[in-house]
């Protein structure tokens, strides 16, 4: 398995399936548009939702992305942990009624096995309980051995977020540690370990959930996958931390640089320079999709995020505002996938 950095995984996964006649769309605003149950786009998907209810007729029906997204409700958790942070990118290949599970699932371990070349012993699939026809589609199709596919329940293999397009899915997962997982119990213990780490997820939309909660039938299947770009970047560059992917270790590195101090010497600044080193990406890309702080909505958000950056900044001693010479390295690191990083600079 190569190194790969970051830009190149991303350009590498929307190529491949461009390859499969999939159209590339650059990816959408942090803003949602005309849906009021969301204050800031959180998943490749979302942005797409009037092409899978049929709403909306889309430009292709095989889409590919790389979506900007933000998440904020683990925010307590982001610079404790190397894995948590408020920003992350989700690459993602798009079924408007088009291909369905025979196509993605062998399309998927094509480009994992055969273009990242992630070793196959490494390698875990989850399936939703009753899921035979994926079982099959895994076992048949890809070649995938049997034994490494594991079925679970709704909370682990059924992908939903409020309501809309929604349904059963399959996750790919990668471990990093050593000996063979043979039981359900042994796999998500070792998930919950962090031994082993989930990074793509294949849904096969179905349904459409109402404000009732009822799950209405689409009248055609679709596929929305979703794969962290950090997580996968940092599969292929052996780091257990995001924060040690190398683009995001860049702007770490000029965190420690500005406050004069040397990452992994203290815990409590390492959270701090985490913390900065998370919430200057978010801030950023905010900010360059229009977002100005305020007292409500995203703007309250925006605030929250640049409130605790500086504060985090003060605790590690930085005098003076420091924010924006960050931001250049944030822009610098993703300004040929996101134009408008660069377009927006002087704002
Ligand atoms: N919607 C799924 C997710 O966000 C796959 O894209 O994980």
């Amino acid at each position: 398995m190569e190194k790969i950095g970051l830009n190149e995984i991303r350009e590498a996964y929307l190529g491949f399936f461009e390859s499969k006649g999939h159209l590339r769309l650059p990816s959408f605003s942090l803003v949602p548009k005309n849906d009021k149950g969301l204050l800031i786009i959180n998943a490749g998907m979302a942005p797409l939702k009037p092409y899978f209810t049929g709403l909306q007729v889309p430009p292709s029906t095989r889409v590919t992305t790389c979506q900007k997204c933000v998440r904020t409700g683990d925010i307590e958790n982001v610079g404790k942990t190397s894995r948590h942070g408020t920003f992350f990118e989700m690459l993602g290949n798009f079924s408007f009624g088009d291909y369905f599970k025979n196509e993605v699932i062998p399309w998927a371990w094509e480009f994992i096995t055969e273009v990242l070349k992630l070793p196959k012993d490494r390698l875990y699939v989850t399936i939703y309980l009753d899921d035979d026809e994926a079982f099959k589609i895994w076992t048949e199709k890809a070649g995938v051995d049997p034994k490494r596919i594991f079925r679970l329940g709704k909370e682990d293999n059924f992908w939903e977020i409020g309501k809309g397009p929604c349904g059963p899915c399959s996750e790919i997962h990668y471990d990093r540690g050593e000996g063979v997982v043979t039981t359900v119990d042994e796999f998500l213990k070792a998930a919950d370990e962090d031994r082993i780490v989930e990074f793509w997820n294949l849904v096969f939309t179905q349904f459409d959930k109402d404000e009732n909660g009822n799950y209405n039938k689409l009248s055609k299947p679709n596929i929305d996958t979703g794969m962290g770009l950090e997580r996968i970047a940092g599969i292929m560059q052996n780091k257990y931390s995001i924060f040690e992917v190398d683009t995001i270790r860049k702007i770490l590195d000029e965190v420690c640089k500005i406050s004069k101090r040397e990452y992994g010497k203290s815990k409590t600044e390492d959270i701090s320079i985490r913390i900065i080193t998370d919430h200057i990406r978010s801030t950023t890309f905010m900010i360059s999709d229009d977002i100005l702080p305020s007292n409500e909505g995203r703007g309250y958000v925006l605030r929250r995020l640049l409130r605790r950056a500086s504060r985090h900044g003060k605790l590690l001693g930085i005098e003076g505002s420091f924010l924006g010479g960050l931001c250049d390295v944030v822009i610098e690191n993703s300004f040929k996938a996101y134009p408008e990083l660069k377009e927006k600079r002087n704002i």
